[in-house]
């Protein structure tokens, strides 16, 4: 495919898309008014990816992150199945960071199953680093979290930035 990405704000109407996407990538998805609530929260960023005009508009993977004073949290971070392998989690989660560190975050964290070994090569191709880990954490498993972390005030980070790809 050689249509270039277009990385936006969600809005309302990606909703249906995002929640298609959720259903389509784990076991226990976020609801629909999750992704609502996303939205109305001021801390709160939802960004898709999608194909740049002229094509049709479609949402083909987000990331949803929260910035509060000088941390960044990570929520989720999903690409549609169809549209994995392609660089699209790559520009997601190196623009969420961009904007992130624009709004002053020093610190960016996020949870993850240590069995989802693809997630684990992408944040760790972004230089974070497990921290720790939280017994227990996913309901639906009783899987432990991994906890990890991206520390910017840390020398020599690998900001796994500026590797675009046509999607
Ligand atoms: C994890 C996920 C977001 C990756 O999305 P993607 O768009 O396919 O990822 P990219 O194409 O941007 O790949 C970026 C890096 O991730 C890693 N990666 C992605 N898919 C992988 C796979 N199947 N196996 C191993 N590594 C993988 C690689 O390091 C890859 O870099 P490379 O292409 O240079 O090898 C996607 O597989 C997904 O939606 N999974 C289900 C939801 C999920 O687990 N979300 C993360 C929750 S913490």
């Amino acid at each position: 495919m050689t249509q270039r990405l277009l990385i936006r704000r969600a809005g309302l109407a990606d909703v249906t898309a995002l929640w298609a996407i959720e259903k389509a990538s784990f076991p226990s998805p976020w609801s629909r008014w999750s992704f609502l609530a996303e939205l109305g929260h001021g801390n709160s960023h939802t960004l898709v990816a999608g194909p740049s005009p002229p094509h049709p508009w479609q949402t083909w993977g987000y990331i949803i992150f929260w910035v509060v004073l000088d941390e960044m949290h990570i929520l989720n971070l999903a690409v549609h199945p169809e549209h994995r392998r392609r660089g699209l989690a790559r520009r997601l989660l190196a623009e969420g960071l961009d904007q992130a560190r624009t709004l002053g975050a020093e610190l960016a964290w996020l949870e993850v199953r240590p069995s989802n070994l693809s997630a684990l090569a992408l944040y760790e191709s972004f230089g974070f680093k497990t921290v720790g880990r939280r017994p227990r954490y996913y309901d639906d498993t009783q899987e432990d979290a991994l906890l990890l972390t991206l520390d910017w005030s840390e020398a020599g980070n690998n900001s796994g930035e500026g590797e675009e790809r046509p999607a």
